[in-house]
């Protein structure tokens, strides 16, 4: 079926049936008969809180085990990041989508490179970097969204570029922070290569940003689209 037929089929709206929605919100409201609060669940949560371990420990050395920890978590960002781009170019190949093809392969091997960089900077300060760090942990689960939206098939360009702003607004504030770790703690050998990554991300978030507000229509996208790829990319 082409995606334009479907549009306007969509019932999980209560409006799309309003005899049976207000039925259906009589009879709620009198078998609940009452307003409920969140203060069983959470409850319910502060047990699970108060009884955790934490997740993972960090690895050799004791040293700087907070930018250790940092690195750990950029660079599996970092991976997921190439990752994010390489389905994104598998989408964009498979329709026309308008995107450029060759300045998405550009960012996806500064995602690359800046992987690479942080495993060298973990080394450098006698870290492992094929240890999985706390953070690094976390930001795998994070991540994971984002992975299931670009690798859905049924997600359009412009939902794809979506989860790829989140991915590079992450990114950004991730070398702000790790740049502000390094100089406070006096790694300035560190700070011009992740200062240089930091440019690259600042590129790769006005761009991606400005083509998915050119893909969901708005007209400060940086690309020219035809009709035709409009429709490619925005079509739910
Ligand atoms: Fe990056
Ligand atoms: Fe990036």
């Amino acid at each position: 079926m082409n995606p334009t037929e479907q549009k306007g089929i969509n019932r999980t709206g209560i409006k799309a049936s309003p005899a049976n929605s207000d039925a259906m919100q009589q009879r709620d409201h009198m078998s609940i008969g009452q307003d409920g609060d969140e203060e069983e669940l959470a409850a319910v949560r502060t047990s699970y809180i108060v009884d955790a371990e934490v997740v993972g420990s960090m690895p050799q050395p004791l040293d700087a085990q907070v930018l250790l920890d940092k690195l750990g978590e950029r660079m599996a960002f970092e991976r997921t990041g190439t990752r994010l781009y390489d389905a994104l170019i598998t989408k964009c190949r498979a329709c026309d989508s308008g995107l450029d093809l060759d300045e998405l392969q550009e960012y996806r091997d500064a995602e690359a490179r800046h992987f690479l960089m942080l495993a060298d900077a973990i080394t450098a300060l006698g870290g492992d970097p094929t240890a999985q760090t706390p953070s690094a942990d976390m930001a795998g689960v994070e991540a994971m969204g984002l992975v299931q939206v670009m690798n859905d098939p049924r997600a359009t360009v412009a939902q794809s570029l979506h989860a790829l702003l989140l991915a590079e607004m992450g990114d950004k504030a991730g070398w702000e922070t790790l740049i502000a770790l390094a100089d406070e703690q006096g790694h300035l050998n560190l700070i011009d290569d992740f200062t240089q990554a930091l440019n690259e991300e600042r590129e790769h978030l006005d761009q991606v940003q400005a083509w998915y507000e050119q893909a969901i229509g708005l007209a400060t996208g940086g690309v020219v689209l035809t009709p035709e790829q409009q429709q490619n990319i925005s079509a739910p």
